[in-house]
């Protein structure tokens, strides 16, 4: 655990520069827009430790799949976002020494990422090798209100010296990807082109072996302006030109105490968005209004745009500042991340803060991230979210062919960026299936919320259809138990592989084939059922009502308890709180040990509680928390929150508490030891359920809106607002009570 980072409720701080974590720092002051996104690092050279990232939403490469001993069914590639063009960078030498900070002595240092603006800020004063200080600005943010927009301001002031600076301020496409899994390069050059101040770069991802795999080609254009004392200068400058690069290099005169600052004014498109044959001339377009609006105009659409999304889903904790940074910055993230405009896109569980993962979609977007914009932005925003997968149907009914199922079973893949499985470890990508039953109860959470249930018959039915006949196929009927069994999965624990009869997964499948039912019911009512999905309707629904009736789910009689797969009793039932030491398992233990453990990483039994409430009683949670809690490791991000979220419900808000505070501080404090390689954006969406549906109590039930809220120990106060059916609701919990006021 790291405590480097300063309490603020509105700002991110790192006083005082720390080079041992600056990987940390970059992915925590990560920014983006929902179309672009980029790690925190520095604009200028930088030698020491640094992650440099810049990613475009929605562009990725096939990159050619590693594995140890091939299985028949693994995908080819594994899909991945991409690196794209660092468009911040700036090369300055002073004097011909290259500013940079790893060879400077650092006077002293702040890099802000300011919560409420959007904006990245730094502000530091070094001293050179050859006894040069000066001070450096910089504020960047890649605009919230231009979404192909993004602009730098960088200034420079000597303070104890007057010299030459060489400035370069550049488009670098020579990048790569640190998890490259052939130590490949993704990009080949297709032009660029330097006229006057601006310069454009287009770029091509490379050719790969996989037909139908698309080539995407991005644009970047830079327009630069130089002032000195806030005055335009007009200087000397001449073109530079790489491979994969272009840029301008400025010869400026430094004066002593007098600000040189070059702002830069950049686009980046995407053949997503934009005919690549066009690119180029769109970018100057572009390019030409968002300089002539210029850096304080485009900042001030910024901050609105931020301040919009603020005024809609703000959470304010009083007498606890950790935690009011906390929830701020899983939503600030969240934001960033996914704006919901465009249904190609979701939310990779790093977002734009770093590779690992790929930037892929999960099922951690059904599973936690639905609740968070359904509550906090329109609701074409979640349906967005729903219809990506409803696009990917397709590939989803290939994706459980290539593995023998037939008659329009739908698998999706657990990890995915065009609806193809890229996932390649045999008892993930074949065995944890429980994903298949996130994305159906995505469909009913988003119905039971917005009361939008015209989506069965458009969208929903075809989705539930595929997946009901996955289930039907994937069960197998067993003689010995006289009952349905599900054979060689994996749960949402992925610390148990291929086991028999995973209690969480049969229940959604169970679950699955029963709300198909209805929804068939429904959509027969209106309109009918399409007839391209070929539906036999007698023969289909009497197997599914037959699963139904008898499908197995392990029980342990003498505890009351529901078993998370077959054998479960067969382990040594210990506590996490034996092996102290040990933790994390993951880091510390070999695999064997950890399969053969009791120790659960995540939410699984408990997951399935929480999906489905009403089917249990309390007493029953309380068996099965009081149970399952006490062996759980909470080493997937995805944990703490579900945890918080029932513990509330138990009335037990010390454990809540302490769940909420690894969920909600998980990155800023790194308790995972692994920040650096970006942020946990998806588990972010689990921090906000944890306040919003743990402390805050919020359900909703038949169209109505409740709440059931505690006030965690520490906290004076909080508020959140929801929006519910077009109304913004607020409310505000304190010593006294709750109140609920519509804005
Ligand atoms: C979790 C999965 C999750 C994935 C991506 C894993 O560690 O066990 O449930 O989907 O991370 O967040």
């Amino acid at each position: 655990m790291k405590n480097y980072i300063k309490h603020d409720p509105w700002c991110i701080i790192e006083e005082g520069f720390h080079p041992e974590f600056n990987e940390v720092t970059e992915s925590l002051m990560s920014l983006g827009n929902g179309r672009m996104g980029q790690r925190g690092s520095f604009e200028e050279t930088y030698s020491g430790a640094s992650l440099q990232g810049n990613y475009i939403a929605g562009v990725w490469f096939p990159d050619k799949t590693k594995v140890g001993w091939w299985k028949n069914g693994y995908p080819n590639y594994f899909a991945k976002v991409i690196n794209a063009i660092n468009w911040n960078g700036l090369s300055i030498q002073i004097d011909g020494i290259e500013l940079d900070l790893a060879t400077c002595e650092i006077i002293s240092f702040w890099r802000t990422l300011n919560m409420k603006d959007g904006t990245l800020k730094r502000v530091c004063t070094v001293k050179m090798e050859n006894g040069h200080e000066l001070t450096i600005e910089s504020v960047r943010f890649c605009s919230m209100s231009h979404d192909e927009a993004a602009v730098l301001s960088y200034s420079i002031t000597p303070l104890n010296f007057a010299g030459t600076a060489k400035i370069t301020a550049f488009l670098d496409g020579d990048v790569s990807n640190k998890d490259s899994n052939h130590g490949e390069k993704f990009w080949e050059e297709v032009d660029k082109e330097i006229v006057g101040t601006e310069a454009y770069l287009t770029l091509k991802t490379k050719e790969s072996p996989w037909e139908n795999v698309p080539r995407f080609t991005i644009t970047s254009g830079m327009h630069v302006k130089l002032f000195k004392a806030e005055k335009v200068q007009e200087v000397q400058s001449l073109p530079v030109r790489g491979d994969k690069y272009v840029g301008r290099t400025f010869e400026v005169d430094l004066t002593t105490n007098i600000k040189t600052t070059v702002q830069k004014y950049v686009c980046n498109l995407s053949s997503e968005n934009h005919a690549p044959e066009s690119q180029v001339a769109v970018a100057k377009k572009y390019l030409n209004e968002i300089a002539h609006l210029g850096f304080e105009v485009l900042l001030g659409d910024h901050k609105k745009a931020w301040e919009e999304k603020w005024n809609h889903n703000d959470i304010k904790i009083n007498g606890d500042i950790a935690a009011q940074q906390g929830i701020r910055f899983n939503i600030f993230h969240l934001e960033q991340t996914y704006t919901g405009k465009d249904a190609r896109l979701n939310i990779g569980p790093k977002g734009f803060t770093g590779e690992k993962y790929g930037g892929v979609t999960y099922w951690d977007t059904e599973a936690y991230c639905i609740p968070f914009y359904l509550a906090t932005a329109p609701e074409e925003v979640s349906k967005n979210l729903l219809v990506y997968r409803h696009n990917q149907l397709q590939k989803a009914i290939e994706n459980a062919s290539i593995l023998g199922f037939n008659n329009g079973a739908a698998l999706y893949p657990m990890v995915t960026m065009n609806g193809e499985e890229c996932h390649n470890e045999w008892e993930i990508t074949f065995e944890e299936i429980h994903r298949n039953g996130a994305i159906a109860y995505a469909i009913y959470d988003y119905i039971n919320y917005t009361g939008d249930k015209s989506y069965l018959k458009d969208y929903g039915l075809d989705v539930l259809i595929g997946i009901s006949r996955f289930w039907a196929q994937r069960v197998n009927w067993s003689e010995d138990k006289k009952k349905y069994v599900m054979l060689g999965v994996t749960g949402p624990n992925e610390y148990e592989n291929n086991v028999n009869n995973n209690w969480y997964t049969n229940y959604m499948a169970q679950w699955t084939l029963k709300y198909t039912l209805e929804a068939l019911a429904y959509v027969k009512e209106n309109g009918g059922v399409k007839a391209e999905l070929n539906f036999d309707e007698a023969a289909e629904t009497k197997h599914w009502q037959d699963i139904i009736e008898k499908m197995y789910f392990p029980y342990d009689a003498g505890r009351q308890v529901f078993l998370q797969q077959d054998g479960f009793l067969d382990k040594e039932l210990l506590a996490a709180t034996d092996i102290e030491e040990h933790r994390p398992i993951n880091q510390k233990w070999s695999w064997d040990r950890i399969l053969r453990s009791c120790f659960i990483k995540q939410a699984d039994v408990l997951q399935g509680m929480y999906f489905h409430e009403d089917d249990f009683s309390k007493e029953e949670l309380e068996r099965n928390f009081d149970f399952y809690e006490p062996m759980t490791v909470h080493e997937s991000s995805l944990s703490p929150c579900v945890h918080t979220i029932l513990a509330c419900k138990l009335g037990r808000i010390e454990k809540a508490d302490e769940m909420y505070v690894r969920t909600a501080r998980l990155d800023l404090d790194d308790y995972n030891n692994d920040t650096e390689d970006g942020l946990h954006i998806t588990s972010m969406a689990g921090t906000w359920m944890a306040v919003v549906k743990g402390f805050g109590g919020m359900r909703v039930k038949d169209g109505e809106l409740s709440f059931n809220p505690v006030l965690p120990g520490s906290w004076e106060s909080y508020s959140f607002r929801v929006g519910f059916q077009g109304v913004l609701k607020e409310v505000t919990v304190n010593k006294d009570g709750y109140e609920v006021k519509d804005l």
